[in-house]
């Protein structure tokens, strides 16, 4: 029997949503991950820090007892936000980045940024306290093609950014090109990288091809597969600018399954099952811890944490549940279209 253990993992991108869906999704990922930040698309997003100290009032009570779980709170940057309410949020400990979405960019962007300019003021502030800043980072005007964003935000946004405020701290989440790779491989300094789980598991083919699926579509978009490619060897090289935020994003199934489905793939449940799968294959099981327990806490200045998780290797494939239930109704759990053997041990 193989087995490996790891510090327990934190999820550096989650989205937790509130009410109903949140309650049904919570111990998915309270059950495995000692930490998360939570994304603050909500409807209406989460601007101030008076807002993130009441949704994340509103995650604990919904975290089953007996779980030990922190959510790491964040801001949904506006060309309105407050330097000083961003500031004192740090200060008091309850926030730990701020997101910058641009407008229109994905699921619930629409209060997003249009013009940098007018956020350089908070990003100034932040990158004075050393409070870092997580990019969506996707253009999204009309004329780019959507398989493009990623690169054409790097070379008109994220690298003119940097250069006009190098000491800000950036966090590009959710990598998931070639390029974005190379981008942060060759940054000197304050810049790492999320990756998904399921971005290091398919390419665009599996949101197209046999037919349209939902299930598969997300933002930013899966690419060709040279990207998925460039991603696990990425997160598979124990460098440390490289780790886990899956991005898990619950849409109740009629809210994908339609005319003009949501962006979002569910991985919370299965995601250490899948990412030991993923590393076992890159021959890299023993950087899974770094990639999901210690690169992130690092880049955070955290400590990482003390508790361990063991994984096993079963010689029989793991039954999941298909879908997770809510009161919302049923959310689809990703399907990495392979058998699933890594099980946590509970
Ligand atoms: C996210 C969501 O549903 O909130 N969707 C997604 O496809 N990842 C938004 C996001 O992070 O882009
Ligand atoms: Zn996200």
């Amino acid at each position: 029997m193989k087995t490996l253990t790891i510090r327990r993992p934190d999820d550096w991108h989650l989205h937790l949503r509130d009410g109903e869906v949140l309650s049904g999704v919570i111990e998915d990922t309270s059950r495995h991950f000692a930490r998360a930040i939570i994304m603050p698309n909500l409807v209406p997003p989460v601007v101030t820090t008076a807002d993130a100290a009441a949704y994340r009032e509103r995650i604990m009570a919904a975290v089953p007892s007996g779980d030990r779980f922190q959510p790491l709170m964040t801001l949904y940057l506006t060309e309105g936000t407050d330097p000083q309410d961003v500031a004192a949020g740090k200060e008091r400990g309850l926030i730990t980045a701020v997101k910058l979405y641009p407008a229109g960019a994905t699921t619930n962007s629409s209060s997003g940024v249009r013009n940098i300019d007018k956020a350089m003021p908070v990003l100034e502030r932040m990158a004075e306290i050393g409070l870092p800043l997580c990019v969506h980072g996707e253009v999204t005007t009309a004329e780019v093609d959507i398989f493009d964003r990623e690169a054409v935000f790097i070379e008109t946004v994220l690298d003119p950014l940097r250069k006009r405020l190098p000491e800000l701290k950036i966090t590009m989440e959710h990598v998931t090109t070639k390029e974005g790779v190379d981008y942060i491989k060759n940054s000197s300094a304050n810049l790492a990288g999320t990756i998904t789980t399921h971005h290091l598991i398919i390419n665009r083919n599996a949101i197209l091809v046999g037919g349209i699926r939902p299930h598969y579509y997300c933002l930013p978009v899966a690419k060709r597969e040279h990207h998925r490619l460039a991603l696990r060897t990425a997160a598979t090289s124990g460098d440390p600018r490289f780790f886990l935020g899956t991005d898990s994003a619950p849409h109740v199934d009629p809210l994908k399954e339609c005319a003009c489905g949501c962006a979002g793939i569910y991985t919370s449940p299965n995601t250490m099952s899948c990412l030991a799968h993923v590393f076992e294959e890159e021959n890299a099981l023993a950087q899974l811890e770094a990639f999901t327990s210690l690169s992130g806490p690092a880049w955070y200045g955290l400590p990482p944490n003390e508790e361990r998780m063991t994984l096993v290797r079963r010689d029989e494939p793991l039954q999941f549940p298909k879908k997770r239930e809510t009161g919302a109704g049923a959310i689809t759990v990703f399907d990495p279209l392979f058998p699933l053997y890594w099980e946590v041990e509970a």
